[in-house]
């Protein structure tokens, strides 16, 4: 399937970050909801009643939907810089 966002910059450098545990090449300096977003990432997490997958939805920190933990913090994704060595994963675990 086409990922539904695109790289605006495709020119831009690109840095390794982790994605659950797998390198994942993504412009330097770009939104790292909007990366992950123009690189296939659908789900960054799951609600903790139903299981439910959430992605990004308002891109401004208002809606929480985009929570990953980075280095083991959990941050909206929406409001982090893509830069070389993130370590990031979906809020609450790949199971949660
Ligand atoms: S997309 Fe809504 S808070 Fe990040």
């Amino acid at each position: 399937m086409k990922p539904a966002f695109r790289n605006l910059s495709p020119e831009a450098p690109c840095v390794e970050i982790l994605w659950d545990g797998a390198p994942l090449q993504l412009p330097n300096g770009a939104n790292l909801a909007g990366a992950l977003l123009a690189a296939g990432i659908g789900t960054f997490r799951k609600t903790p009643v139903s299981g439910a997958p959430r992605a990004p939805y308002c891109m401004m920190g208002s809606c929480y939907d985009c929570l990953v933990t980075i280095a083991g913090v959990t941050r909206q994704a929406c409001q982090v810089t893509v830069s070389a060595g993130l370590v990031v994963a979906p809020a609450g675990g790949s199971d949660a």
